[in-house]
């Protein structure tokens, strides 16, 4: 099979420090990756390069087969559809000034096509989906709980119709109660819209409940990398 996306020897720098290091891994169409690692190991850094939103010093990014290191426009455009970030901390990833409503309409808009109905009827079924009621199309994110919001977050990322979802730690800003709630969410939108994860975690438990593979990063900036150790390593979850 050909992954929906890939790293091959991958090294990202910050000035001289290498925060990643040579790292391959690769995401197949509709399957759950996770990935571990300690703090500062660079998980984030690699979900960024994902995104092309972190240049790399070396190495390359494919898509479908593709390289796209280096894509302008159009196949960048393609991959901002077809692949969509949850972060960590919904209270700070929500626009504080933009209704429910409009938080989920914004990326439909840029997507564009869609009538005032087909765009509401989008809404709703977005919402739906994420277990949140017509009720909380007009509330502001003050006016949700944390949990709420993540799942406002979710319906955002849904809304262009992505391939795969990069989750950076998507529950460990929620309460413990909260956290299971949404990974029964994201487990269930996964089924539903055979989407593939990536899943970024510190806790391995969670990460087992949600992925049938994980990736462990081993070593980051200033971490000392061993020569003829490679930065990642698969093992089943
Ligand atoms: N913009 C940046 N400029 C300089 N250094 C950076 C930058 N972003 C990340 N780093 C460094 O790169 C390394 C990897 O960071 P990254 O955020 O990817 O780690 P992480 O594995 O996501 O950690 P955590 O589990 O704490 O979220 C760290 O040493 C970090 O300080
Ligand atoms: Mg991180």
């Amino acid at each position: 099979m050909i992954p929906l996306l890939e790293l091959r020897e991958v090294t990202v720098r910050f000035g001289t420090q290498a925060a990643v290091r040579d790292v391959s891994l690769a995401l197949q169409p509709g399957a759950a990756l996770g990935l571990v690692g300690e703090s500062g190991s660079g998980k984030s850094t690699l979900l960024r390069v994902l995104l092309r939103l972190q240049d790399v010093a070396s190495g390359q990014i494919l898509m479908d087969g593709a390289e796209i290191t280096t894509a302008r426009s159009a196949r960048l455009r393609a991959l901002r559809c077809d692949v969509q970030v949850v972060f960590q901390n919904p209270h700070s990833a929500l626009n504080p000034r933009l209704y429910v409503h409009d938080a989920v309409a914004e990326p439909l808009q840029i997507q564009g096509g869609l009538s005032r109905t087909r765009l509401r009827a989008r809404i709703d079924g977005l919402l739906e989906d994420v277990g949140l009621g017509e009720e909380f199309l007009w509330r502001y994110p003050h006016e949700l709980s944390g949990g709420q919001k993540q799942r406002v977050c979710i319906a955002r990322a849904l809304a262009p119709g992505p391939r795969a979802l990069l989750l950076d730690e998507p529950t460990s800003a929620l309460d413990v109660s909260v956290q299971a709630q949404i990974i029964d969410l994201l487990r269930r939108l996964r089924a539903r819209h055979q989407l593939a994860f990536l899943f970024i975690s510190h806790n391995l438990a969670v990460v087992q409940l949600l992925c049938e593979e994980v990736a462990v990063l081993r070593q980051g900036a200033g971490g000392g990398a061993r020569p003829g150790c490679p930065g990642a390593a698969r093992a089943g979850a």
